[in-house]
């Protein structure tokens, strides 16, 4: 019986120390997701308790319950998604009270020419348009064209698009992607033990 309590004492100081992180994201693909999927492994390996909230599905019931929220979205056309930005504004006042660390999906990272532009456009400008929202960090990852994925409008636009960036006499492949899993999982570890 004494162990049995010594042990129930244990596993729940463990828990109660253990970093509670809620991420919160949108995705119009599906490569945010999948890349959150990895946020959630390497979150844990690094002992934190995560959950996830896909913003067009769920949203978490109060950020108050997180020691750090990790905020994200895909970028299309220059833009997040429109569920994190709208999740930001209508809990501006906690997230000011709270760790937050931003993270972005896109094309551009895949380019080194196009990163500093980028990091400034999509997360240097959104942190500097919420003020109370201080990220501790920012993530830049890239992300993926899968031609599969969209419609044929969309298809032949983003196609037009990447063949001009693409060496002349080169096909566009039907799957372009620029996901760096490490830098993904060494940026999680970093960010859930600030
Ligand atoms: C219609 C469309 C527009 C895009 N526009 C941009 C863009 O303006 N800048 C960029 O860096 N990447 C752009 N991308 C690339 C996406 O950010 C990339 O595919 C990312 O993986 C999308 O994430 P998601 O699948 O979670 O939506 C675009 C992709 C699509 C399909």
């Amino acid at each position: 019986m004494c162990r049995i309590i010594f042990l129930a004492s244990i596993i729940h100081r463990v828990v109660k120390t253990m970093t509670k992180v809620a991420i919160c994201y949108g995705s119009r693909y599906g490569t945010t997701t999948e890349i959150v999927h990895e946020m959630v492994k390497a979150a844990e390996e690094a002992d934190a308790s995560v959950e996830v909230f896909e913003l067009k599905k769920k949203q978490p019931d109060s950020v108050d319950n997180y020691d750090l929220i990790l905020i994200g979205s895909g970028i299309q056309a220059g833009q997040w998604t429109k569920e994190p930005l709208k999740f930001m504004v209508s809990n501006l006042e906690s997230l000011s009270n709270r760790k937050v660390a931003l993270f972005v999906v896109c094309g551009d990272a895949g380019n080194p020419e196009l990163c500093d532009s980028a990091q400034r456009d999509y997360l240097d400008a959104i942190a500097a348009k919420y003020p109370g929202i201080s990220p501790v960090s920012t993530g830049f990852f890239g992300g993926m064209f899968d031609f599969k994925r969209y419609n044929f409008a969309v298809r032949t636009l983003v196609k037009s698009i990447v063949k001009k960036r693409t060496p002349k006499g080169e096909e566009v492949p039907e799957i372009i992607d620029y996901r760096d899993w490490d830098k993904i999982k060494e940026w999680t570890k970093n960010v859930v033990q600030l």
